[in-house]
Order: C-alpha cells, then sequence, then structure tokens
C-alpha cells in the first residue's frame, strides 16, 4: 500500500530469484572444474557484484582468497578504450597468481577489459572473468567473459547487487524499472 514500497517501481522480472540460484550453482561447477588443482583470487568489483559474489564463493568448495576493488569507468568517450579509475585498490600482490574477476554486468566492456589488463600487468599469472550478466549488443570493445550468467537485451536492469541511482541492489531477482523512475530525476 505504501508508495514507498520498493517492488511498486518494478516493470518486469527479467531472471527469477530461483533461476539465478540455479544458475550460480551451474557457473560454481563449471568454475571448480576448470580451477581444482589450483589456489583463485577471487576479485569482487564493489558494489555491484556483492550479492553474486557471496552467493558464488559459497558454491565453490576450492581454496580460494577474496579480495576487492571499486573501479569507475569513464566511458568511450574520447578514446577508443576509455579508461577506468580505481576507487579502492586490491590489498594482495598478484605475482603468479590465478584471479578471477568477479562483476555483475559487461556492457560496453570498457570496465572489464581495463581490469583485465591492470591484473595482468600487475604480474597474475592468468586473469578469467565471471559476469552474472552480459548485455553483448553493447559492446565497444573486444572482450568478453569466461563465465556468463544470463546474457541480456539492451535494457537497464536493477537487482541483485545491481542499482539504479544507488538503489534496488537488495532485491533478490533481476528486473526492469518502470519509466516513471527515470522520468522523476
Ligand atoms: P561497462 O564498462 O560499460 O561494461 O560497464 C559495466 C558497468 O556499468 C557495470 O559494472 C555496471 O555498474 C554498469 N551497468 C551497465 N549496465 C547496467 C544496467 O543495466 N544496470 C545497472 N548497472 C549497469
Ligand atoms: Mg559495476
Amino acid at each position: 500500500m505504501s508508495e514507498k514500497w520498493i517492488f511498486n517501481d518494478i516493470e518486469k522480472i527479467l531472471v527469477s530469484e530461483d533461476r539465478i540460484k540455479e544458475r550460480v550453482c551451474e557457473l560454481a561447477a563449471a568454475i571448480k572444474s576448470d580451477y581444482k588443482d589450483r589456489d583463485i583470487l577471487m576479485v569482487g568489483i564493489l558494489n555491484g557484484a556483492v550479492c553474486f559474489y557471496v552467493d558464488l564463493i559459497k558454491e565453490l568448495d576450492l581454496y580460494l582468497e577474496m579480495n576487492f576493488m571499486r573501479v569507475s569507468s569513464y566511458g568511450v568517450g574520447t578514446s577508443t578504450t576509455g579508461e577506468i579509475r580505481i576507487m579502492y585498490d586490491l590489498e594482495v600482490p598478484l605475482t603468479g597468481k590465478d584471479v578471477l574477476i568477479v562483476e555483475d554486468i559487461i556492457d560496453s566492456g570498457v570496465t572489464m577489459l581495463n581490469l583485465k589488463k591492470l591484473l595482468l600487468n600487475r604480474g597474475a599469472a592468468s586473469v578469467k572473468s565471471c559476469v552474472l550478466l552480459d548485455k553483448p549488443s553493447r559492446r565497444v570493445v573486444d572482450v568478453d567473459a569466461d563465465y556468463v550468467g544470463f546474457k541480456i537485451p539492451d535494457e537497464f536492469v536493477v537487482g541483485y547487487g545491481l542499482d539504479y541511482a544507488g538503489k534496488y541492489r537488495n532485491l533478490k531477482f533481476i528486473g526492469t524499472l518502470k519509466p516513471e523512475i527515470y522520468m522523476n530525476d
């Protein structure tokens, strides 16, 4: 009834809570079989990857290390590859480590491409990526994720870590917002 009820803002659900849970287990199984004899450094990208990261590591019975980064993308703008700014950095050396970047979504690809380059330059033995969502039609640079939860169309989505104006990250599903939510800004 309340006007401020969060579900009132949702237009449609794109990926349900059950489907997310199922897919997280499938991704964990693939990662486990690929990394079975190796230790992984799981690099979570704040804030968007938090829900996905926490659920994923709980399904991974491997020796793994947790660390986080927060980056912001300058977008593509003037240069062809864009750039990223590091707002919060890793606390561990990467030399010789097998790194798995865990990110909420790969959109233009600018963030992922630059992150991969950066972590390889710091001496990681390997850098792979696992993303919950992929919008392939939006790509402007040549990069793909190694593990993808769901490919989605070019629609702005929120929930399960993804935000609009800092909100909606706590939803258990992935959905789109009603158009009036954007118009009120
Ligand atoms: P990229 O560098 O363009 O691939 O941007 C990836 C970042 O853009 C993600 O980490 C998200 O923070 C943000 N982003 C892209 N699409 C969406 C969306 O549909 N909802 C929420 N955030 C998004
Ligand atoms: Mg993000």
